[in-house]
This record gives C-alpha cells, structure tokens and sequence, in this order.
C-alpha cells in the first residue's frame, strides 16, 4: 500500500503497484507538528481495536480521515470538522493505522499490537 500526492494536489492511495507510480510518495510523521495530537491512538476491546486521534476537529483544521491498514485490505474512515476521528475495527496482529490532518499531513501508528 503507498499514499501518494499527485501534481495537482490530489491525494491517492496505491492498493496495487504493478509499475512504478510516478507520484511523489506521503511519508508519515515527518511534518514538524506535534505526535501526541497526530498519531493514531489505539486501545484494544476483546477482540476489536478503537483507534482514535487526540487532535481538534476545527472548520479549517481536522482529521480527514483514518485508514488502518491490515495488508491484505484497508478500512477508511471519513471525518468532517465537528466529528469525532474514532473508528472501531477488528483486531489483527501486524495492523497498522495512519491518519490524515488537512494541514499536518500523514501519521502513523505500524505498533499496534495487544
Ligand atoms: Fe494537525
């Protein structure tokens, strides 16, 4: 899985990389912002994860989304401003979680684990 952010701006996620994409590659956690309010946040439930981020949701700064990521597939969670950036899934040794912040860019979690 790659996120990639092409020319005009637009956001992709790669699910299949049969050539090379071109398209210039997000990194996580590498904007100079604070990891406490960026990187997903996680606690385990029997046998499903809530994974959440701990940042405003303000009109023009928020999670826009998160994505947990198990290898195999991705579960996506949209947020408007206002909403709280929660989502409950499955749990599932080696899953990982990223978040995106409209200003702060991608954070990730690749720790999850019970
Ligand atoms: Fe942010």
């Amino acid at each position: 899985m790659k996120i990639v952010k092409c020319h005009s701006g637009n956001i992709m996620l790669v699910l299949k990389e049969v050539s090379e994409v071109e398209d210039k590659a997000i990194r996580a956690n590498e904007v100079d912002a604070s990891f406490e309010k960026h990187v997903p946040q996680y606690e385990i439930l029997g046998d499903q994860v809530e994974i959440f981020v701990n940042h405003v949701m303000e009109e023009d700064h928020y999670i826009e989304w998160i994505l947990v990521d198990y290898g195999e597939k991705q579960v996506i969670q949209h947020f408007v401003p206002g909403d709280d950036p929660r989502v409950t899934v499955p749990y599932q040794e080696g899953m990982k979680a990223y978040s995106y912040c409209n200003k702060h860019s991608l954070w990730a979690n690749e720790e999850i684990h019970s």
